[in-house]
């Protein structure tokens, strides 16, 4: 990601990026009290248009991360996606974009708890390509650090301060040599990594960990899901699923706004399938990025044109 967009929605209103403050007291960067969501926007040059994917889902999901922290937020999803095409409209993209809703106890107190607290909201922009490699397939790595379970901080929530979990596992996948971490249940399921879900392919069947595998429960996995029944005539099995699967499934891949559609053709030090992106991995890939540039009628309710031009299409 690189730099922000000119303008962001901040304190009710759109306004420069640049007098966006909050103060080195604010609740949310001493204790890790907010919550945020990752959308993103395709440019698609044929079209001349950019369009927001699954907006109101994300909002929809982020209401839930609100309700876990106790964080009034003013606007239903309706109206923050209505708020976010504004936005990214006047920040006037013409290429894939990323747009991160954060919504926040922005108190400047000192104390620990998560009542009686004002709360804050924003919205900003910035540019972005691939958040991982999607091309060749990744290295992936089974970490040390075991994903968060739901009685300490709800994974199902996308809250700030649970990312420790994830930066933790990320770093130490790094350098130890992969490229993404896969991180194991208490229990020691595979869960997801670490800002990814997972799906494993095993014949002619999709599997991915269940809701209860303290997952973050994926837009894209949804997506994923829906194509490849829809398109592909492929089922997923939800499930617990166990680590050595990874060394033994025909192929693996992560998906994410982020992370989008990413083969995944190692994982400790072994290949997965034949170490070579395998062909179910690459069919999801093409009707999901033909769906998210709005290039597929059928799915032109999961994407919302910002510019109008690519209304019609
Ligand atoms: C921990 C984690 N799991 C899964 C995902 C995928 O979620 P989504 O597809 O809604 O972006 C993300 C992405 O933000 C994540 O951070």
């Amino acid at each position: 990601m690189s730099v922000a967009g000119e303008w962001c929605f901040f304190k009710g209103q759109i306004m420069p990026f640049a007098d966006a403050h909050v103060g080195l007291m604010t609740h949310a960067l001493n204790y890790g009290t907010g919550c945020f969501e990752g959308i993103r926007a395709y440019w698609n040059d044929a079209h001349q248009e950019l369009y927001v994917l699954k907006a109101e889902a994300h909002f929809e999901r982020m209401h839930r991360s609100c309700r876990v922290l106790r964080i009034d937020l003013p606007y239903t999803p309706a109206e923050l996606a209505d708020i976010t095409t504004e936005l990214v409209r006047r920040n006037g993209y013409r290429q894939d974009v990323y747009i991160r809703p954060l919504a926040f106890k922005s108190q400047e107190v000192i104390g620990v708890r998560l009542h009686d607290l004002q709360d804050g909201f924003a919205i900003f922009t910035a540019p972005m390509g691939n958040y991982i490699p999607i091309d060749d397939g990744i290295k992936c790595g089974v970490s040390s650090w075991r994903r968060i379970d739901d009685n300490m901080i709800p994974p199902a929530a996308k809250v700030t301060g649970l990312y420790v979990n994830s930066a933790l596992a990320k770093t130490e996948a790094i350098e130890n040599g992969f490229d993404e971490a896969i991180m194991l249940t208490q229990a020691g399921n595979v869960s997801e990594g670490s800002a990814e879900n997972i799906f494993l392919v095993q014949g002619d069947t999709l599997i991915t960990p269940a809701k209860g595998e303290n997952i973050l429960v994926g837009i894209t996995r949804n997506a994923v899901m829906q194509l490849a029944h829809d398109e592909l005539g492929i089922r997923t099995v939800e499930r617990n699923v166990a680590r050595s699967e990874l060394y033994t499934s025909d192929e693996v891949f992560l998906c994410g706004t982020g992370a989008q559609i990413s083969p995944v053709t190692e994982i400790d030090r072994r290949k997965v399938g034949d170490g070579v992106v395998g062909p179910i991995t690459r069919r999801l890939q093409d009707v999901y990025f033909g769906a998210v540039r709005g290039e597929n009628a059928k799915y032109a309710s999961w994407v919302r044109p910002v510019l109008g031009a690519g209304a019609s299409h």
